[in-house]
């Protein structure tokens, strides 16, 4: 009997070891161990004989990468976001994606709505001052003031898993839910209590506005300074997508202007992001990417980017397949 070579894959990055164990009955693991993403030449190295890849969102794959590798057959991306892969060169190719959809879905809506109530009622400027000492009086009428939300209006923008996860917390805040998304969503009307709005509809009368649409051509800088100058000056905006959605410069001077009241973002144009100007103000709450980094959801995560692979292997669709037009291109399995 001839033994069967079991195909490579090269994985960007510690993942939890959940997924790794699983990975490792089907496929030749190798595991990049640094903290940071694999330099561009290494990557560029790596791919030439791997048959499968896992990818984060700072690992960028592009058409050299896939230039250079003649082997690969799937990608298999550790977040649900898959802006860093050029989907449409991989299909080509007859490269499977897949992602990590609805297993972080609750937790990046626990999330938003971290970020939304910290920003409305100032929490970690609050918290500074509590630990600096500068906390003189004990209990002052007009002290740290901050925003309603119960009762308010939510507008939230891109009305999928993750927008409507967002919406269903705000129903037990007693919001008045608006949306906007590419396709209106009647049924979820109805079961949330959720209105349509046309973009600036929403942006003119909601209180909190959440962004949650992937980014693509039609999103990039979706809120600029003309739409960020309908919004009400005691509005907030908080961003969990990705965040070159929002022109930041524009951002910065809504900010700095008092056009709108605060900002809540997880996701930045660059990142990691530095930024002294945004850096300096009061009126934002700022977090390093974590929207799904809960336990649960990231080892939720390792699994299903497991099951996608080992799905791939034994020559089945991949349960969370993004390029679904790949299978007429070729199909699934390394025998192919
Ligand atoms: P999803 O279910 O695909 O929801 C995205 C929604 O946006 C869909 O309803 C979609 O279209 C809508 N949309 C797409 N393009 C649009 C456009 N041009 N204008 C208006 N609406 C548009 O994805 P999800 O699972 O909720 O995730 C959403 C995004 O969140 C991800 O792509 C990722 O970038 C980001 N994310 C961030 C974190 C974090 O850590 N901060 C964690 C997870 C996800 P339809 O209206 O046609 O349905
Ligand atoms: C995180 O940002 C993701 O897209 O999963
Ligand atoms: C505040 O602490 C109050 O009792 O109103």
């Amino acid at each position: 009997m001839v033994m069967k070579m079991k195909p490579k894959v090269f994985i960007t990055r510690q993942i939890p070891e959940n997924g790794i164990k699983m990975i490792e009955q089907y496929y030749e693991v190798e595991v990049w161990r640094d903290e940071k993403e694999p330099p561009r030449e290494v990557l560029l190295e790596k791919v030439r004989d791997a048959d499968a890849l896992v990818t984060l969102l700072s690992d960028k794959i592009d058409r050299e990468i896939l230039d250079n590798a003649p082997r690969l057959r799937i990608i298999a991306q550790y977040a649900v976001g898959y802006d860093n892969i050029d989907i449409e060169e991989a299909t080509k190719r007859g490269i499977y994606v897949t992602n990590t959809p609805d297993v972080l879905t609750e937790a990046t809506a626990d999330f938003a709505w971290t970020l939304l109530l910290a920003t409305a009622r100032h929490l970690v400027d609050a918290d500074k001052f509590v630990r600096s000492g500068e906390w003189k009086v004990a209990w002052h009428p007009l002290m740290y003031l901050g925003y309603d939300v119960y009762g308010k209006t939510i507008g939230i923008i891109g009305f999928g898993r993750i927008g409507q996860a967002i919406a269903r917390r705000a129903k037990g805040f007693n919001m008045r839910i608006l949306y906007y998304s590419r396709t209106r969503k009647p049924e979820k009307e109805r079961e949330l209590g959720a209105e349509f709005k046309p973009l600036d509809e929403l942006l003119r009368e909601s209180d909190f506005v959440v962004l949650a649409v992937p980014l693509t051509n039609e999103t990039y800088h979706m809120i600029n300074e003309e739409r960020l100058k309908l919004m009400k000056p005691t509005a907030i905006l908080v961003n969990i997508a990705r965040g070159k959605v929002v022109d930041t410069k524009a951002l910065v001077k809504a900010l700095k202007e008092g056009w709108i009241a605060g900002a809540g973002l997880d996701v930045f144009e660059e990142e990691p992001y530095h930024n002294e100007e945004l850096f300096k103000l009061k009126n934002v709450t700022l977090a390093p990417h974590i929207g799904s980094a809960t336990y649960g959801a990231r080892y939720a995560m390792a699994e299903l980017v497991a099951r996608n692979l080992i799905a791939f292997a034994k020559g089945e669709v991949p349960p969370t397949l993004v390029n679904r037009e790949v299978l007429n291109v070729r199909g699934p399995g390394f025998s192919r």
